[in-house]
């Protein structure tokens, strides 16, 4: 993990604010019985008339951050660039917030850890309990962005901007598109109106939420859609609208876990022909839930569906799809009721994982409650 360096780009704004706190006490661990999860949300006063907002921003690497190989036209190597690199690649940045930024981790987001998401929910829950930022942009590789805003969306109890930006050009390629989106990040953290909205997720003028953003193109600079909801909004220059209710982000966060790891859940992958190996393979390994990426409406062939059922005796089992889009659906092409599975809803392989894993480290195992958390997020 990278080191962590704190450096203050400009003075402070002074803004009074109320920090509630990150209530773990009231989170989905208070109550494993109990029929919703409940964690209060800190509620912040914007800052004070004509302040700039003050916006921290987090770097964790990325092809944001990435720097081309000379003479070639497609290869790179991500997380090469400084966070200041970053920020002075966007002419008056500061004009839209008073700046301060961190280095957390400096990597390829395929290498993203669980370690790295709680020092950075730790790092942002500590921001937000000191009143020491009004928002904040993490920039981040587009290869498990979602799977980082999901986790954050999760676990960060306030209702101010916490805003992931990529970028899918290297900082130094023609077109760059990182200083766009950057600034475009900025913009929205500092943004009124993107407070009490989640994480989310701004590239390409579009902002998106943790819950709904996917990744669907290798190379496009339009590669991340919300395909079941569509966008959150748009920014463009530095107007920022929101297109849906922000109502329904006001949910349970879960406590932060103790440690630097979350409990093991293996995603296995379904295919024509497929057998039940991988799964047997999770249960030789420990999972303690495995997320099953299926066929349409989540499905899978006979044998695994055998391993599955053998397997959800003493772990859970969640049925997603590998389809980008869509309901996995209880009950429609599998006896969920019969077979003691969970039907992941709307949430794709990767963010399922993330959500049961956050289930376990509560301990809220019974098929049936998990199958109420995935409908009810
Ligand atoms: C990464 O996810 O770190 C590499 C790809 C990207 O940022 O677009």
């Amino acid at each position: 993990m990278g080191r962590r360096t704190t450096i203050p780009l400009l003075g402070l704004a002074l803004c009074a604010s109320l920090i509630v706190g990150c209530d773990s006490d009231s989170g989905p661990g208070a109550s494993a019985t109990s029929k919703t999860v409940a964690a209060s949300t800190s509620v912040a006063p914007p800052p004070a008339p004509g302040a700039l907002p003050r916006i921290t921003i987090l770097a964790t690497g990325g092809t944001i951050a990435g720097k081309a190989t000379a003479g070639s036209g497609v290869g790179y190597t991500a997380g090469q660039a400084s966070v200041q690199d970053l920020i002075a690649a966007v002419p008056g940045l500061e004009k839209i917030a008073t700046l301060q930024a961190e280095s957390i981790a400096n990597i390829g987001s395929q290498d993203m850890s669980e370690e790295i998401w709680l020092t950075l929910a730790r790092r942002i829950n500590q921001l937000f309990a000191d009143n020491a930022t009004d928002g904040v942009v993490i920039t981040h590789g587009t290869d498990t962005i979602e799977e980082t805003a999901f986790f954050l969306d999760n676990v960060v109890a306030t209702d101010k901007p916490v805003v992931l930006v990529g970028a899918m050009r290297p900082a130094n390629a023609l077109s760059a598109d990182g200083p766009a989106n950057l600034r475009a990040a900025v913009t929205v953290a500092a943004a009124p109106a993107a407070r009490g909205r989640g994480a989310l997720v701004v590239l390409n003028e579009t902002i998106h939420g943790a819950r709904d953003v996917t990744k669907t193109h290798t190379s496009s600079i339009q590669t991340f859609v919300s395909p079941n909801t569509g966008p959150e909004g748009y920014v463009a220059g530095d107007s920022v609208r929101f297109v849906k209710n922000p109502l329904s982000h006001q949910r349970p966060r879960f406590p932060l876990p103790e440690g630097s790891s979350l409990p093991r859940v293996d995603i296995v992958y379904s295919h024509a022909g497929m057998r039940p190996d991988q799964v047997r393979d999770a249960v030789d390994h420990g999972a303690k839930g495995i997320v099953l990426a299926g066929v349409g409406d989540g499905n899978t062939a006979k044998a695994v569906l055998d391993a599955l059922a053998k397997a959800n005796d003493d772990r859970v089992v969640v049925r997603s799809t590998r389809v980008g889009a869509g309901e996995v659906v209880r009950n429609a092409e599998v006896n969920d009721d019969e077979l003691g599975f969970v039907a992941s809803a709307d949430l794709n392989p990767a963010k399922s994982r993330i959500l049961l894993q956050l289930l376990l480290t509560v301990n809220i195992t019974d098929p049936l409650r998990v199958q109420q958390e995935f409908t009810a997020r």
